[in-house]
């Protein structure tokens, strides 16, 4: 037997100042997102913003549904979004933001498993990493520089 540490570093900011101009404006972007989104049953609002390498911003939010599973995360909302308008171009970044409709959270919230593993997909599909950017209301940023990172041992093509 033999063990492996599996490891990744990750970025904790200490301020919206830490990010580049463009980062700034897309988690701004995710911020305002998150207030549109459609959670009248969590009342947890996520919004999510992707940066296109042509500069494009997309957006996306949490859609939820009175039949609970049919609803979709802000993540994937966004991403499957990305696909169907520029499909084969590559994603730079994604933003995400997140809190409940009436309160704050400071802690960076990270985005769900199945979140993950769709983000992977399009990683993996454009041979380049996706920087992620993850923000609760105000407060923590955390910086990621691919979602690999963040899904190891993840399930891929290469099983099937
Ligand atoms: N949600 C997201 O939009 N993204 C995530 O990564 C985690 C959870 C949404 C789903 C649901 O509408 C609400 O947050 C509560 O789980």
């Amino acid at each position: 037997m033999r063990k492996e540490r599996i490891s990744f570093e990750l970025e904790i900011l200490d301020g919206v100042h830490e990010l580049s101009d463009v980062y700034r404006n897309l988690l701004e972007l995710a911020h305002t997102t998150r207030d549109h989104a459609y959670a009248p049953y969590s009342n947890f609002q996520v919004g999510a913003a992707l940066l296109m390498e042509n500069g494009e911003m997309i957006i996306g939010s949490n859609q939820e549904n009175a039949s609970f599973p049919a609803g979709l995360c802000a993540e994937r909302v966004a991403v499957f979004q990305a696909g169907a308008r520029f499909p084969g171009k590559t994603i730079e970044a994604m933003a995400i933001s997140a809190a409940p409709k009436h309160g704050d959270i400071s802690r960076a919230v990270a985005p769900c498993g199945n979140c993950r593993q769709a983000l992977l997909e399009y990683e993996i599909r454009q041979q380049r990493p996706i920087t992620l950017i993850l923000a609760g209301g105000g407060g923590q940023i955390f910086k990621c520089a691919s979602v690999k990172d963040i899904l190891p041992l993840a399930f891929d093509r290469s099983f099937l």
